[in-house]
């Protein structure tokens, strides 16, 4: 193969593997996300501290996002009559379309855009 063809192999194959990573996550970003900015915001807040009274702030280390992924995706399904009185967490956030797939994304998002940490909670320092 001539040297001028082995680049324009390379190109091509640069372009496809940037093309990839980049549509693989778009979508894994884009969906769960969208969901989130759809369906949850209006009462959790784009950085899920809460925008509504009553709503807790879902990025404290002793929060809600302590529970199990299979509580939470109880939570999110089944909604919260709330207690503190006013507002309400409907059903699948509002969402009747809402599936397991997503729903499990948007637990997965959860932890990783407001809580602490991944693993596990952090230590309150100054609290
Ligand atoms: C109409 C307002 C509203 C919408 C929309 C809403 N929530 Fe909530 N959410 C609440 C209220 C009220 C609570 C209960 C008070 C609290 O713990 O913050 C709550 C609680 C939660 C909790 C904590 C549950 C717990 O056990 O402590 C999570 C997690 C949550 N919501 C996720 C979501 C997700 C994900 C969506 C979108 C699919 C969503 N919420 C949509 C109002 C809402």
């Amino acid at each position: 193969m001539g040297k001028r063809m082995t680049q324009v192999w390379k190109i091509a194959l640069i372009l496809i593997s940037l093309l990839t990573a980049l549509n693989s996550r778009g979508e894994m970003v884009s969906d769960v996300e969208s969901i989130y900015m759809g369906s949850c915001i209006a009462c959790h807040g784009s950085d899920g501290t809460g925008a509504m009274p009553g709503v807790h702030d879902l990025t404290d280390p002793n929060g809600a996002l302590k529970k199990s992924d299979q509580e939470l995706f109880a939570v999110i399904r089944q909604g919260i009559d709330s207690s503190s009185g006013g507002i309400v967490m409907p059903p699948n956030g509002g969402n009747k379309n809402l599936t397991d797939a997503e729903i499990s994304g948007l637990v997965r998002y959860l932890r990783t855009t407001f809580g602490s940490n991944e693993l596990g909670p952090k230590p309150n320092i100054g609290d």
